[in-house]
């Protein structure tokens, strides 16, 4: 009989929800900082460190941006990646889907085909050598304009066989969903999938807006949708999946004791959940970390564990056949083969 931890460990699982840029652990922006001559307002990895205290998602976000400026070249990207996938295949992952923020370095004069080239041949490299699979979703900002977002999304047309889906993130109130309807709209019709973070901070309103003005496949976080019963039933009924992401709850302030995260409330209710990181690098944890988090906290069997697994490959944008594949792996991981 394996430990609780011990079986988390090795469960296989998809991971839908993380950052690639908030995966840019301290030691590699400081390296990157040298390698490209870009200045930081550190003088080491502990500093950089020191500074991860955040109240809310804008602190958060503030820090997020000015990290990522020491990524500038197709092999920064590469890098950064590939550790991520290093990481995480230590963490019996066995696919993602990646987002990534193109306005955020667009905006810093590096073109849009270096970020793409080094993320995806890092993905490819994945699958190659650690047996990972891997989507990447391109994430719209949602504090610019929606005319920028617009731009971003003609710049990803040439790329569709590289990116899977949209999606939309950073500051969330004062941003609702309505207000990149157009975009989406446009993005589906060529095919993209659509995700977008929504009950985060932002009200019941925005997952509402998200499903009706967005069309989405998936809600990233969903957590203020509890507030909402009838939206909660519509989720239910829907098995609309959330990508619930712990160690960032509480990190940002949305829960303020792990003993009192919302997941235990959305399975309950019969919502759909996965669990993932987020940004990693700045909420202190990997995918497994946030299992372990909520399982010690709310004290989940290794049966809802198995489940959660289990809803990461059915809510993830592999096709049926791949889904089921994966799937029978948890299966059998559970039945001790
Ligand atoms: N960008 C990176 N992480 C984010 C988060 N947790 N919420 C919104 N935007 C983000
Ligand atoms: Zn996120």
């Amino acid at each position: 009989m394996l430990s609780v931890t011990d079986f988390i460990a090795s469960l296989p699982k998809a991971e839908l929800h993380i950052h690639i840029e908030g995966s840019l652990e301290p030691e590699m922006m400081f390296a990157l900082a040298q390698r490209n001559g870009v200045s930081l307002p550190y003088d080491s990895v502990e500093a950089i460190r020191a500074a991860y205290s955040f109240s809310n998602l804008q602190d958060f976000l503030d820090l997020y941006y000015q990290g990522m400026s020491v990524l500038r070249e197709e092999q920064d990207f590469y890098d950064l990646t590939r550790a991520y996938l290093s990481r995480v295949a230590a963490d019996g992952v066995k696919h993602v889907e990646v987002f990534f923020d193109p306005q955020a370095h667009t905006a810093r004069g590096v073109a849009f085909e270096t970020v793409l080239d080094g993320i995806h041949r890092a993905l490819a490299d994945g699958e190659r050598q650690l047996g990972i699979t891997a989507k990447l979703i391109l994430c719209f900002l949602r504090h610019l304009p929606a005319e920028d977002a617009l731009v971003t999304l003609e710049q990803a047309m040439d790329h569709r066989d590289r990116i899977v889906g949209v999606g939309l993130d950073s500051s969330e109130n004062g941003y609702p969903p309505e207000l990149f309807v157009e975009v989406f709209a446009k993005a589906r019709a060529a095919g993209f999938r659509a995700v977008a973070h929504a009950g985060e901070e932002g009200p019941p309103a925005y997952v509402r807006g998200a499903l009706e003005a967005l069309q989405v496949d998936r809600i990233d976080h969903g957590n203020r949708a509890l507030e909402d019963e009838a939206l909660v039933a519509e989720l239910a009924e829907r098995q609309m999946p959330l990508t619930v992401c712990p160690l960032s709850n509480l990190r940002l302030c949305g829960v303020t004791d792990m003993k009192k995260h919302p997941l235990k409330t959305m399975l309950d209710k019969g919502l759909f959940v996965t669990l993932n990181s987020d940004d990693p690098s700045y909420f202190g944890g990997y995918v497994n970390d946030n299992y372990r988090a909520v399982q010690q906290a709310l004290g989940l069997s290794d049966a809802v564990l198995a489940e959660i697994a289990r809803n990461s490959f059915a809510a993830s944008f592999l096709d049926d056949e791949a889904k089921a594949a994966r799937i029978a792996e948890v299966d059998a991981y559970v039945n001790g083969g």
